[in-house]
């Protein structure tokens, strides 16, 4: 249907009561977006803080009477609470390349949030992070995975990580868990077939959510998996988000590093230190005769680390056995850790690792290489 209107989906809402205040979710100032595409419909419910239990039935009564409407198939309804400014307000803004004070922690007992990022869709970014992520975690780092990509959370194929996260005391939500690294996603959340359809304070408020009311514990390393792009939602984020630091991934193909630039430029405008660049897909080496070739000019993200100035962490082959093990939930860096596409992702995990170490201490803390049997 395509005439639904914004006014219809209120009208349908304003039936709707609050259990406890008198009014109705409409009156009441709670129905802080309304998205519509197509047959398709989004709602964020502002709620208080801590009361995301108690109004569970108010929720489904929402997507209730929406989706009573004429020619609505689908409701995604969420719940979200305004919360103290989180983030990067603290510390004020430095120079490129001094040292920032660290920001206070928007998640308590993690020490370092490292967002993995591209100006461009498709390079990568997500295979990355899981790689990246388990990499960490086979050196012994204590990690998790959030997949910011709300729009398209790839995450919980990626990680094999089914069911549901558990929330025992009514607030805060359970991480799901896999291979070791705890890991959150929009995927966990919505039915699969939902449609994605937030936008700019729906996405921010689900992605404070999903960082401030999950439990995640002690962690050495919170991996983010950025959604692709430079656009304002992912400036927000990078400003809203402690970020400790970027890792930029990049196909080695002209447009692409184009986009990446774009992407160090803008973590650089909001302060967070660029930790380096992986070049993905970088050749192409042949699983029968180990044949390399340079399918893309290769090198290309080297040169665009160099010239601005910031490092070059790994360049990770184009890889049939890359793709269908991330497709069957099965990082490569663990399912086949002594190949050498793996070695590169550890290679990454450790230079991440380091980094993360030089710019929390000050001086890089030097660890033991491990080595496979
Ligand atoms: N090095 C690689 N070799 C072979 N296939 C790869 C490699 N890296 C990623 N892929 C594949 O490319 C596709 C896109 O990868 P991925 O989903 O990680 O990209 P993305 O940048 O996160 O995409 P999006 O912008 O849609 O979030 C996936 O099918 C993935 O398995
Ligand atoms: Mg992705």
């Amino acid at each position: 249907m395509s005439g639904l209107t914004k006014e219809q989906v209120l009208d349908a809402l304003r039936a709707v009561r609050h259990p406890r205040r008198a009014g109705d979710v409409v009156g009441l100032g709670m129905i802080t977006g309304v998205v519509i595409k197509g047959t398709n419909v989004g709602l964020s419910i502002e709620v208080e803080p801590g009361e995301a239990r108690d109004l569970e039935p108010l929720r489904r009564a929402c997507e209730a009477a929406v989706k009573a409407l004429p020619g609505v198939t689908s409701v995604t309804a969420v719940l979200t609470a305004e919360r103290a400014p989180a983030g990067r307000a603290g510390p004020p803004p430095s120079l490129p390349g001094e040292n920032r004070a660290p920001a206070r922690p928007l998640v308590p007992g993690v020490r370092a949030i490292v967002a993995v990022a591209s100006g461009k869709g498709g390079v990568g970014k997500s295979t990355t992070a899981v790689n990246l992520a388990m990499g960490l975690a086979a050196l012994g780092q204590r990690v998790g995975l959030l997949d910011a990509d709300i729009y398209g959370p790839s995450l919980p194929r990626m990680t094999g990580a089914t069911g549901r996260p558990s929330s025992p005391d009514g607030r805060k939500l359970r991480p799901m868990e896999a291979f070791g690294v705890k890991v959150m996603s929009m995927g966990f959340l919505v039915e699969e077939d939902a449609p994605m359809i937030w936008r700019g304070p729906m996405v921010q408020s689900a992605i404070q959510q999903m960082l401030g009311d999950v439990e995640w514990g002690q962690l050495d390393v919170l991996v983010v998996d950025l959604p692709p792009g430079t656009g304002d939602a992912q400036l927000t984020m990078a400003q809203r988000v402690p970020l400790s630091g970027a890792v930029i991934v990049s196909t080695p193909q002209d447009i692409a590093l184009l986009d990446a630039r774009k992407a160090i430029n803008m973590f650089r405008k909001v302060d967070v230190p660029i930790l380096g660049i992986v070049e993905n897909m970088s050749y192409y080496c042949c699983p029968k005769c180990g044949h390399r070739a340079e399918i893309f000019a290769h090198g290309g993200a080297r040169e665009c680390a160099r010239r601005y100035g910031v490092d070059f962490l790994a360049e990770i082959p184009l890889d049939a056995e890359i793709r269908e093990l991330s497709d069957a939930g099965r990082p490569i860096v663990l399912a086949r850790p002594e190949s050498p596409q793996a070695q590169a992702y550890l290679q990454l995990a450790m230079s991440v690792r380091d980094k993360l170490a030089e710019l929390e201490g000050g001086k890089a803390r030097r660890f033991p290489r491990i080595v496979w049997s």
